[in-house]
């Protein structure tokens, strides 16, 4: 019962977390429109004021999908592209990096082996994308953040690299439990409550999804999220159901 209580806060807690990252970053997309960062015609701006929709749309399809899980118990699975979240991730965080003077780069292939399309909860896919990209600006002073898709064999794999403060070997295996943060995290101005990990790790195992993360201390970190090619087979979750009760996924240090 107690268990149940935490758990259930803690899906609160990681609700309001995404959403008001969703809002804070469109906050700030709006103060560089006012300070005419991306120019003062409207061709100028057009590509900002979408990423500003969509920021927005972020924040309300979050609600709506808890909404409905609150209402109908339903969390809802659909066959989507992974490309168009990426392509749509990009676009958002684009000038939220160049806020911060990042350059975000989109790196794609020109076709892919099973196709890009996956099946699952895409709100869900877009949150633990959504907290992986935040983090890879928020703990990079300077330098890029790499977003990729791309095959390794039959899996399809998502890469979000950053040239920033890294991770500590003995502090990897810390990152995924709820509320933790890195000593240096907690020192610095960077606000936080430890928890976008969290989400990220449980999106990925309800999704049968691996996520490895690579790190090196001042030289930066890669999260690496491995969709495994089952045969024949789309891919994400198999049937129309996400597993209830997730557990923890491990994170493992690996150089390349
Ligand atoms: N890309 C990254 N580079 C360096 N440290 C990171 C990165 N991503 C996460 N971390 C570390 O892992 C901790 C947990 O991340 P997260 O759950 O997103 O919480 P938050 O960002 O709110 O602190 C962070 O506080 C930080 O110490
Ligand atoms: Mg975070």
């Amino acid at each position: 019962m107690q268990k149940e209580v935490f758990s259930k806060q803690l899906d609160l807690s990681a609700l309001l977390h995404d959403v008001s990252n969703a809002f804070e970053g469109a906050s700030l997309i709006v103060n560089q429109i006012i300070d005419g960062a991306y120019g003062r015609s409207l061709e100028e701006i057009r590509p900002f004021l979408i990423a500003l929709l969509q920021t927005n749309k972020r924040g309300v399809d979050l609600i709506e999908s808890r909404r409905v899980y609150e209402e109908l118990g339903v969390v809802s699975v659909t066959e989507f592209d992974v490309l168009d979240i990426l392509q749509k991730n990009y676009s958002q965080f684009k000038p939220i990096a160049q806020y911060y003077s990042l350059n975000l780069h989109y790196q794609t292939q020109v076709s892919y082996k099973h196709g890009t399309q996956v099946r699952g909860d895409s709100i869900s896919i877009d949150r633990m994308l959504c907290n992986i990209i935040t983090n890879a600006i928020k703990y990079t002073l300077t330098g890029d953040i790499f977003v990729r898709l791309l095959n390794q064999g039959d899996d399809l794999i998502i890469e979000i690299e950053d040239t920033g403060i890294g991770i500590a070997a003995e502090q990897l295996s810390n990152i995924f439990i709820p509320f933790w943060r890195a000593p240096q995290s907690r020192v610095s101005d960077k606000p936080g409550r430890g928890i976008g990990l969290y989400i990220a790790s449980m999106v990925a195992y309800a999704h049968g999804l691996t996520m490895r993360v690579d790190s090196v201390v001042t030289q930066g970190t890669k999260f690496t999220i491995i969709f495994p090619y089952k045969d024949g087979e789309m891919y994400g979750v198999d049937g129309r159901m996400l597993p209830k009760s997730p557990k923890q996924v491990g994170s493992r240090r690996s150089f390349v």
